[in-house]
């Protein structure tokens, strides 16, 4: 009886400590005086296309999308990157702002 007890405890932890370790983490922060500080004009150009990074902000704050699954060649579901998308986030997609925690932040609009 104990060691069927044991062997289910064993169980459950290894079940817990792969999903704590498979979850998806929150990006190191870029240091305060490294983070870009861009007009929405100078935003256009991280449209991540060409090779080049794909930027989005929302509500001023600039998130980093370029490796994102969801978001090659900085397009995602008719939307393109290196504009500001606060309102389509909030009101458009089914997922809403609880995706920003796992972006990087990588600058502020001006
Ligand atoms: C019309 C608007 C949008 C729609 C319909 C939409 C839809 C979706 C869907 C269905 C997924 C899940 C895809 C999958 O995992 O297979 C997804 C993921 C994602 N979306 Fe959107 N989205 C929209 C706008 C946005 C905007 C404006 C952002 C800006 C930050 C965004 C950021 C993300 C991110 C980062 C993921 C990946 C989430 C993750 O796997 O952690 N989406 N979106």
């Amino acid at each position: 009886m104990l060691q069927r007890i044991s062997v289910w405890a064993a169980v459950i932890m290894i079940i817990v400590f792969t999903a704590v370790a498979c979850a998806p983490k929150a990006p190191d922060p870029v240091p305060e005086d490294e983070l870009l500080m861009l007009t929405l004009e100078e935003l256009k150009q991280f449209d991540g296309q060409e090779g080049r990074p794909a930027y989005v902000a929302i509500d001023g704050v600039i998130y980093d999308v370029t490796n994102v699954r969801t978001w090659v060649g900085g397009r995602h579901q008719g939307n393109m990157a290196g504009r500001d998308l606060t309102e389509v986030l909030k009101n458009q997609s089914p997922h809403g702002t609880r995706v920003l925690g796992n972006l990087r932040i990588v600058g502020r609009l001006k």
